[in-house]
């Protein structure tokens, strides 16, 4: 299982095309172009045939593994299939060949479906406005928390701290500090929640908000919400929701009905467009009326039948994106949207969630699981039992790969030890979740009986084992 470089296939004078002879005079590019800007020889590049090509890299791609291939329960990521049709509906010419400079008028069916897009997602969310504007999850976080600054800057008042519990994802106190404030973390309470006594604690004039990811990175939703959005309301404080786990909460709980005051989604897990490719994303914001005045600008509004970008926002946080944000992303959430409909949506969290469910309970008696409390759409199990002198959580992760499957996510979030968090997905059936638990079991005897097969795994795959230092302090990234 190697291949080649594409250069390593090439012959002088191959070709991939066919060209009947020139018969029109040959221009000589030094007439057009400045003095300087000409190459001297040829550039290097391979010389190879159609079929060289099309070979080479459909041999790499056999290589790789993607949501098409199978199973990917990359916890926290949500790395799903999607329909193809998504990516059909990105592709209409007419959708996907405008330019944002085109005039609003010859642009109104874009508009329109954007326009429609952010009345879902304020639908969804039960928030009031929405800006399509940041290009990914931690991106929208930023965004949110500049509007929350932007809110207390205009009431006159000086808050300077964000709390965030030990559950959140990485990038809300990433976002928080950038955004200038100073991050209070607080404890989980032993059912995995926010401890209520540590929150009170914490709270006081000074803080500008809670940022809360829900259900948290264990998968668990906070039952005491009601309390909690209590708290920080009473202290004068804002609501944020870490909206990028929607899929787990689709049509059956609103952040806004939990009085919650800025929510980010992110459209490239939910709504189709699988995250964790290093792809563009997407990551609206939506709020309550009282901080709409504070989205980036321009924002896209409708008057009469007409769509139009509004600039006139003087109170706006400001643009965050040299555009409109990432169209093709969002033109695939539209199309996920309107294929599944409402009861679609609550159909795609019910699997999530009983997808989650039946394989935690599969395999809590084989590897520990740290938290007892119902999880939604991810749970995470705990290493721990199985970790020897020898064998690791990231052990178990590789020798997943020799069985053709996707690892979950491991040693996060930091609050379990050997942590492995999965997600299987809506989208896998009973199949594919029976065998990701047989392969976890199989790999569970293997640490017993011949740990050593675990422990130098991959053994299956095109790149075996690493040594990770390495590979890390010392890239060989050459030919
Ligand atoms: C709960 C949560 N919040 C925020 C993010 C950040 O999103 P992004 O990677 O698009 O910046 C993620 C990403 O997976 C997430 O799972």
């Amino acid at each position: 299982m190697t291949e080649a470089l594409i250069k390593e296939y090439s012959s002088p004078g191959r070709k991939g095309y066919s060209l009947p002879e020139l018969d029109v005079p040959e221009e000589n590019p030094g007439e057009r172009l400045p003095e300087g800007t000409i190459r001297k020889e040829a550039v290097e590049l391979p010389e190879v045939s159609e079929v060289d090509v099309v070979r080479h890299f459909t041999s790499l791609s056999n290589m790789n593994y993607g949501v098409d291939s199978g199973i990917y329960p990359l916890g926290s990521c949500t790395m799903k299939y999607n329909p193809k049709i998504n990516e059909d509906v990105a592709r209409i010419p007419n959708l996907a060949n405008i330019h944002p400079h085109q005039k609003e008028k010859y642009v109104q069916g874009s508009l329109e479906i954007l326009y429609e897009l952010k009345q879902y997602l304020a639908e969804i969310s039960g928030m009031d406005e929405v800006s399509l504007q940041p290009a990914s999850g931690a991106h929208g976080e930023y965004v949110g928390l500049m509007i929350i600054r932007k809110y207390f800057e205009k009431q006159g008042e000086e808050r300077t701290k964000v709390i965030v519990p030990d559950s959140a994802h990485g990038t809300n106190p990433a976002s928080a500090t950038m955004a200038g404030f100073d991050v209070v973390e607080i404890e989980s309470n032993e059912r995995g929640m926010v401890d209520l006594d540590s929150l009170r604690e914490a709270v006081d004039d000074d803080v500008a908000a809670l940022m809360l990811t829900n259900p948290n990175t264990l998968g668990i939703f906070e039952k005491d919400i009601c309390e909690i959005q209590q708290i920080i309301h009473d202290a004068g404080g804002l609501l944020y929701y870490d909206g990028a786990n929607m899929n787990a909460v689709l049509g059956y709980a609103r952040p806004g009905d939990m009085e919650f005051d800025v929510i980010h989604y992110n459209l490239h897990k939910t709504f189709s467009t699988p995250h964790g490719g290093g792809g563009p994303g997407s990551g609206p914001v939506a709020v309550k009326d009282r901080l709409a005045p504070y989205l980036p600008a321009p924002l896209l509004k409708k008057e009469g039948s007409e769509y139009y970008w509004d600039y006139d926002r003087p109170d706006t946080m400001g643009k965050v994106h040299a555009f409109h944000g990432n169209y093709g992303v969002m033109l695939r959430a539209y199309a996920y949207i309107r294929t599944a409909g409402g009861e679609g949506l609550k159909e795609i969290t019910e699997n999530a969630v009983l997808n989650a469910n039946y394989m935690k309970h599969k395999l809590k008696d084989t590897y520990e699981l740290p938290f007892a409390s119902d999880s939604l759409h991810e749970f995470v199990l705990s290493g721990s039992r199985q970790k020897t002198d020898g064998i690791t959580t990231a052990n178990i992760a590789k020798r997943l790969l020799d069985y053709e499957q996707y690892a979950p996510t491991i040693y996060f979030p930091l609050i379990v030890k050997e942590a492995m968090m999965v997600e299987p997905t809506e989208t896998e059936n009973l199949r594919s979740l029976d065998r990701f638990i047989e392969t976890m079991k199989i790999i569970s005897r293997e640490i017993e009986e011949e740990p050593e097969l675990v422990e130098n795994a991959p053994h299956n795959t095109v790149v075996r084992k690493l040594d990770e230092a390495k590979a890390a302090r010392n890239p060989d990234l050459r030919w």
